[in-house]
């Protein structure tokens, strides 16, 4: 299955893992680069020292194209000029206007890739002349705006012109591939299906939460967005999507007292997430936790995504 997604991003299958914040997920990302799709690094609150050992590791691991990802929460400059010197094929985007970071990348020959929420953000993407755009519907884990995916990724579409459009939230195997595909989009970006992954250096625990949850334990939780980093760049409005936790229960309805103990809170959990844990806080996910009944290798979830989107007919 090769889409204009495939052209732009030098993959070949039309499958994006996504990002993860500050957890690692460099043998996950080699694990989607080897089964043909594009992997990804994220940054967001790791020293910059950290992060060009993980770039080092993955580059050993694959020579296939990859991503990184840089966030407004907060955003990072040292972060974005080390990795404008490390020259990944594509840098992608989430959570506000990139402005100027569009060209500094094309300067340095680097695609690309914008996450966005509504249609006006789409509309403000093409402006900057990304060169992919992810609709992201509200489904998704991590942070995310307010529009299902099957009405945001049609309207991004008819924006996007010759843009390449991949969807995401709620995708998790061959039948969302399949309706992206319909609603117009070139391809998909997966993010809690890849969670659940031998590959993905997150604890066992939080995969078990994956597999046993319900699409409906997968809330947007306003509460906890006091112990989170702040934006230091204009942002667009999103929530962080997670999994119900006694955490989260204890607090909700609470969000006042919860920003008292912030101080106190936010460093422990961002010291628990530079190690891979902080999943009795924010164990993010998305709805399609409901679609996940195991944890699988990635390999093996980008290869039957794609053989599961492609008509019994072309198969034969
Ligand atoms: C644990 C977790 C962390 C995430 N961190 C980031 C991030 O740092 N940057 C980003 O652009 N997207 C991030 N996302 C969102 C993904 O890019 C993607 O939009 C989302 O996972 C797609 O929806 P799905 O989870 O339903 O597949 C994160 C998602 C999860 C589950």
């Amino acid at each position: 299955m090769h889409t204009t997604l495939c052209d732009v991003l030098g993959i070949e299958a039309p499958i994006i893992g996504a990002p993860f914040g500050p957890w690692d997920s460099v043998e996950l990302a080699a694990a989607i680069c080897a089964a043909g799709g594009l992997g990804s690094l994220g940054t967001a609150v790791r020293p910059v020292p950290d992060l060009q050992r993980q770039w080092a590791r993955l580059r050993e691991l694959t020579d296939r194209p990859f991503a990184i990802n840089h966030v407004t929460r907060p955003f990072d400059e040292s972060a974005f000029a080390a990795t404008l010197a490390a020259r990944p094929a594509a840098i992608s985007f989430h959570l506000g206007d990139p402005g100027d970071l569009v060209a500094r990348a094309h300067d340095a020959g680097i695609r690309w890739i914008q996450q966005v929420m509504d249609v006006e953000q789409a509309r403000q993407a093409v402006r900057r002349r990304v060169d992919v755009i992810v609709a992201q519907g509200g489904e998704a884990g991590g942070h995310s705006g307010f529009i299902g995916t099957m009405v945001l990724v049609p309207q991004v579409v008819d924006v996007a012109g010759d843009i390449p459009v991949a969807a995401a939230g709620g995708i998790a195997d061959g039948r969302g591939l399949a309706a992206a595909l319909a609603l117009g989009a070139q391809g998909v970006a997966m993010g809690t299906r890849f969670l659940a992954t031998p590959e993905m250096r997150i604890s066992p625990a939080w995969k078990r939460m994956i597999v046993e949850a319900d699409a409906g334990d997968a809330v947007q939780a306003e509460e906890l967005e006091v112990l989170l980093p702040p934006y230091n760049r204009p942002h667009y409005p999103a929530l962080g999507r997670v999994l119900r936790t006694p955490f989260l229960d204890e607090w909700s309805g609470r969000p006042a007292e919860l920003a008292d103990r912030a101080a106190e809170l936010a460093p422990v959990l961002v010291r628990e997430v530079l190690g891979g844990g902080g999943h009795e806080y924010v164990p993010f996910a998305g709805q399609s936790v409901g679609l996940i009944h195991e944890v699988r290798p990635a390999g093996d979830i980008v290869r039957e995504t794609v053989r599961d989107a492609t008509p019994r007919a072309v198969r034969a």
